[in-house]
């Protein structure tokens, strides 16, 4: 593996800075561009979110991001995956392998070290074709289309939704 991920940590503020500055171009056609917001996303870790970075194994370089989002427990077990990655390693198919870890450690069991959740959600707009190609690269599902879903960049944006049971992972054929 070229990659491994890990939860983010206060040490890695400025890295995670550089790392979103050097890529604002290319995140923020679909995503926030927020370089200062990892004490923020700290903060904000507990039951129902959950970040991964994937970070290079032979630099210690920051790869991407996977917000694991709106966990949900009970009878649902459920997470909405958001991620972004980051130069120099954009479309060099780290973010994919990083991406297949972060879903291994999604469906594996909490006492195994895991999220514990049965299903897994990409919600991607319906333009935005690397992160579509990035969902079916994983063996996500296109479930349908969800109108005026997430409020982004001033406005309401209709979303691809696309999902994975732990009964389809891994995928065959992989
Ligand atoms: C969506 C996003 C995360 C995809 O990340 P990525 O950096 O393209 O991911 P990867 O590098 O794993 O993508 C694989 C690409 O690298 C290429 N690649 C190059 N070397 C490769 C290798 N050794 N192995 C596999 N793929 C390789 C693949 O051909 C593929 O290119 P293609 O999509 O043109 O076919 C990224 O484009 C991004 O951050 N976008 C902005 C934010 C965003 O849209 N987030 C998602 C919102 S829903």
């Amino acid at each position: 593996m070229r990659v491994t991920i890990r939860a983010p940590r206060p040490s890695d503020a400025v890295p995670y800075a550089e790392a979103v500055r050097r890529s604002a171009e290319h995140i923020g056609r679909w995503n926030p561009v927020e370089p200062d917001g990892l004490q923020d996303l700290l903060d904000r870790q507990g039951p129902g979110l959950r970040t991964f970075l994937i970070v290079d194994a032979a630099t210690g370089g920051l790869v991407g991001k996977c917000n694991v989002a709106n966990i949900v427990m009970g009878r649902f077990c459920n997470g909405a995956l958001g991620y972004d990655s980051y130069l120099p390693f954009a479309g060099t198919g780290r973010m994919t392998e990083g991406m297949r870890l972060v879903v291994e450690r999604c469906f594996a069991p909490q006492e195994k070290g895991g999220l514990g959740l049965h299903r897994l959600e990409i919600n991607v707009q319906p333009d935005n074709e690397r992160s579509i190609a990035l969902a079916r690269r994983l063996g996500f599902r296109h479930e349908g289309f969800t109108p005026r879903m997430l409020f982004l960049d001033g406005a309401w944006r209709d979303h691809e939704r696309f999902a994975l049971t732990a009964e389809e992972w891994p995928p065959t054929g992989r």
